[in-house]
C-alpha cells in the first residue's frame, strides 16, 4: 500500500491542517499529497508547494494542476489504487465521521479514530456525556435559556460551538452583552455553554501502541500569556508558554493520564487522540477529546511524544500500520 497525506478540507480548522500536513510531509518524505482545496475538490500538490508556504494559518495552500475531483471520487481513487490515507485534517466533516464514513465504505485505511467514535468525539455534549458515564468529571452543561440564570449564579460562562476546533467561535459571556453575541451567534450553529473553570490549563495525548495497548502521553502544561487559549494564542502568537513535561505533581500526571485513557475508550477512539483538561482544586476538569489533534510545528501533541522519546516519523509509521492491520 502507498501513503498519501490527504490534508487541508473546506471547513474553518483548514489552515491549521495545512500547517499540521507541513509536519507529516517532512516526516513522510515517501508520501504522496492530495490537497482538499477549499472548494471541495482534490488536487496532487508537490512538496514544493505544501513546504514553501510560508503562512498556513492566514492565507489558502494554491491548488496546482486538474482536480482528482470531489471528497468522494479522491477516496474512490484510494480505493482502486490502495492508497492509506494519513489524514492531515481538522474539524467540520474530517473529524466528525462523515470523511472516515465514506473511507470505511469503500474499505480505504485511514489513521486515527474510525466513523462512529470521530461522530461522538466531535460533539462536545455527547464526548462530555460519554466521558462522564467512564466516570471523568467535566463542566455542567447550560442551555441557552438558562444562560442568564447560570451568569448571575456562576459570574462567568465560557460558550464555543457544540462541533467545532481551535476555539473558533469561543465566547466569554462575563455580561449582558456577551449573553447578546452568544444569542446571536447560536441561532446559527449549536452551542455548549458551560460555567467557567478556574484553574490550569492542560491537555493530554493518548497513543495506542502495534499491539493496541494504550498509552498516556507526558501532559502539557499550558501558560497563554494574555490569559486564554484561543487561535491567537494557539497559532498567532509567541505569548503562549507550553511546558512539556510540566510542572505538575505525579499525582496531576497521574490524573490527567487516567482521565484521558478513559475519555478516549469512552468515545472508542483509536489510534491516537488529545484530550484537553481544567485542573482545578479537586484534580482535572475534562473539556474536550480530539481525535485528530493538532501536528503542527506549534502543537501540543508532537511535543508530548518528544517528552516520551518517540520520534515523530516513528510515531506516524506506527499509526499508518495500525491503519492498514
Ligand atoms: N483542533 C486542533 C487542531 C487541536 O485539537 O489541536
Ligand atoms: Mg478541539
Amino acid at each position: 500500500m502507498s501513503i498519501t497525506i490527504l490534508f487541508g478540507g473546506v471547513n474553518r480548522e483548514r489552515l491549521v491542517a495545512v500547517a499540521s500536513a507541513q509536519s507529516l510531509a517532512r516526516a513522510l518524505p515517501d508520501a504522496d499529497l492530495w490537497y482538499w482545496a477549499p472548494n471541495g475538490q482534490v488536487h496532487a500538490a508537490t512538496r514544493e508547494t505544501l513546504l514553501g508556504h510560508d503562512r498556513p494559518f492566514e492565507i489558502d495552500l494554491p491548488t496546482e494542476g486538474a482536480p482528482i475531483g470531489d471528497i468522494e471520487a479522491a477516496i474512490a481513487l484510494a480505493a482502486r489504487e490502495d492508497r492509506t490515507l494519513l489524514l492531515g485534517l481538522h474539524g467540520g466533516m474530517a473529524e466528525n465521521g462523515e470523511l472516515q464514513t465514506l473511507c470505511e465504505a469503500r474499505g480505504v485505511a485511514f489513521t486515527g479514530s474510525g466513523a462512529a467514535a470521530s461522530r461522538v468525539a466531535f460533539d462536545k455534549p455527547a464526548a462530555k456525556a460519554a466521558a462522564a458515564k467512564a466516570g471523568v468529571t467535566s463542566p455542567l452543561g447550560v442551555a441557552l435559556d438558562d444562560a442568564e440564570a447560570a451568569l448571575a449564579r456562576y459570574g462567568r460562562l465560557v460558550a464555543k460551538p457544540a462541533a467545532d476546533g481551535s476555539s473558533y467561535g469561543l465566547i466569554f459571556v462575563d455580561g449582558p452583552a456577551d449573553l447578546e453575541r452568544l444569542k446571536a451567534a447560536a441561532a446559527t450553529e449549536a452551542y455548549v455553554i458551560e460555567p467557567f473553570v478556574a484553574g490550569q490549563e492542560a491537555t493530554c495525548g493518548v497513543l495506542e501502541r502495534a499491539d493496541g495497548s494504550l498509552i498516556a502521553l507526558p501532559p502539557v502544561e499550558i501558560l497563554p500569556a494574555e490569559g486564554v487559549f484561543d487561535y491567537q494564542a494557539k497559532y498567532l502568537s509567541a505569548g503562549t508558554r507550553e511546558l512539556c513535561p510540566s510542572t505538575f505533581s505525579p499525582e496531576i500526571v497521574a490524573a490527567l493520564g487516567e482521565n484521558a485513557l478513559k475519555a478516549h475508550r469512552a468515545v472508542g477512539a483509536a489510534g491516537y487522540s488529545r484530550s484537553d483538561f481544567i485542573i482545578t482544586a479537586q484534580g482535572p476538569v475534562f473539556l474536550e477529546i480530539n481525535t485528530l489533534p493538532g501536528m503542527t510545528a506549534s502543537s501540543l501533541y508532537p511535543k508530548s511524544l518528544k517528552a516520551e522519546g518517540i520520534g515523530f516519523e516513528d510515531f506516524l509509521r506506527g499509526q499508518i500500520a495500525l491503519a492498514e492491520a
